[in-house]
């Protein structure tokens, strides 16, 4: 289905634990925009899977091995057609943007380490890819929205308005999630075994053949890793009002 954009689109690209979330959803409270979190969509396609099947807990265990026959790719890619997902807005839960799977809240079930792997894993399947990119053009053509992800600037929107691609040393990101799994109260992994975690995902996001995880060529590259949130996002907001303002 074509898609029009009805209003500016704004990409933000970056591996994992950069704070494109946490910086996305301050951007939409500062600019009134809306907050698409694309990353939110392939980790509903994981928790499908590992929730139906048992053939996503072996690569999630061993990552390097994540070779899937042409029959389990037809099943993922299957399974991801049939995904009613949606995005709600909660204020007066945290996080306030709700993932809803088949009308079911799935949100907290998304975030943790097995379905971060898996998610890695079914986002380098081509029938996923496709299945999830039409809901990503029609989320993002309504228009004033934030779209992170990883092929945002380059495959999903590369005409949007203003592409950013954030970047931070792997050691600082495993130390930032960390900090933020004993805030949120959760079982806390060591920062050695969260390091590994981020480099195998770095490396097997960057790597698949599809949609890699890319700098777009006009993408403006935000490095992070000596900046706190506040200066991040003032640095982001001043760009993207520059460029095409608030809603
Ligand atoms: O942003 P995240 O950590 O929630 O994303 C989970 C996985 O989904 C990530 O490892 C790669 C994949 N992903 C992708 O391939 N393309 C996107 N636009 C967003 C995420």
């Amino acid at each position: 289905m074509k898609h029009t954009k009805r209003g500016p689109v704004v990409a933000i690209d970056g591996p994992a634990g950069t704070g494109k979330s946490s910086v996305t959803k301050r951007l939409c409270q500062a600019l009134k925009y809306v907050h698409v979190d694309t990353g939110a969509l392939y980790r509903v396609v994981a928790l499908s899977c590992l929730e139906k099947r048992v053939f996503l807990r072996q690569i999630t265990e061993d990552p390097k091995s994540r070779v899937f026959s042409p029959e389990i790719e037809k099943i993922i890619s299957d399974l991801s057609r049939e995904l009613h997902i949606e995005f709600k807005q909660d204020l007066s839960r945290n996080p306030s943007n709700r993932v809803i799977l088949n009308g079911e809240d799935v949100s907290d079930r998304i975030r943790t380490a097995e379905v971060s792997m898996a998610s890695s894993a079914v986002s380098a399947v081509s029938g996923v890819r496709a299945s999830l990119l039409g809901l990503q053009r029609k989320l993002g053509c309504a228009g004033h929205a934030i779209l992170e992800g990883r092929d945002i600037g380059t495959v999903i929107f590369p005409d949007a308005d203003v592409k950013f691609f954030m970047t931070a040393s792997v050691e600082e990101r495993a130390k930032r999630r960390l900090s933020e799994l004993e805030a949120s109260g959760a079982d806390t992994p060591s920062y050695e075994s969260l390091l590994r975690q981020i480099a195998e995902r770095d490396r097997s996001d960057s790597t698949r053949q599809l949609a890699p995880l890319k700098k777009a060529d006009d993408a403006i590259e935000i490095e992070t890793t000596k900046l706190s949130l506040d200066e991040v996002v003032a640095k982001m907001e001043k760009i993207i009002r520059e460029k095409v303002g608030s809603a």
